[in-house]
């Protein structure tokens, strides 16, 4: 079975991370959610690959996107990954920033 691919998304000031989220899906040929504060939860099972990208605002992910991710319930088996556009430049500051939100070890 073809793996299945879901990118969740929030991205409006400019659009953005809408262009980059367009980018990824055309690559991996995913599906793009784009949720705000009252998007029901959709079932991951049915997921192998699971992408979460929105802007940054105050340092971290727009919060309709972190939202979001504290509904979801633990799940296992799945691979994921997270993006973002920002005015954050340089691999050092945009390592800085996830390390913050808790995103990553820096
Ligand atoms: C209210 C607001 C706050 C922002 N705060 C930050 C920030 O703290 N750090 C940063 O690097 N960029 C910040 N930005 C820039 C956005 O993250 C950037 O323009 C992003 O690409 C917007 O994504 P979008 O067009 O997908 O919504 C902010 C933008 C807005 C509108």
């Amino acid at each position: 079975m073809a793996n299945k691919s879901i990118v969740f998304l929030y991205s409006y000031h400019h659009k953005n991370t809408q262009k980059i989220a367009n980018a990824i899906a055309e690559k991996i040929n995913a599906t793009i959610v784009e949720i705000d504060n009252n998007t029901n939860l959709v079932e991951l099972g049915n997921y192998d690959l699971v992408g979460f990208g929105s802007g940054i605002n105050s340092g971290k992910h727009y919060s309709q996107l972190l939202n979001y991710i504290e509904k979801i319930p633990n799940v296992q088996n799945k691979k994921a990954f997270i993006f973002s556009t920002s005015g954050i430049y340089t691999e050092k500051n945009v390592k800085r920033s996830y390390n913050s939100q808790g995103i990553i070890e820096a």
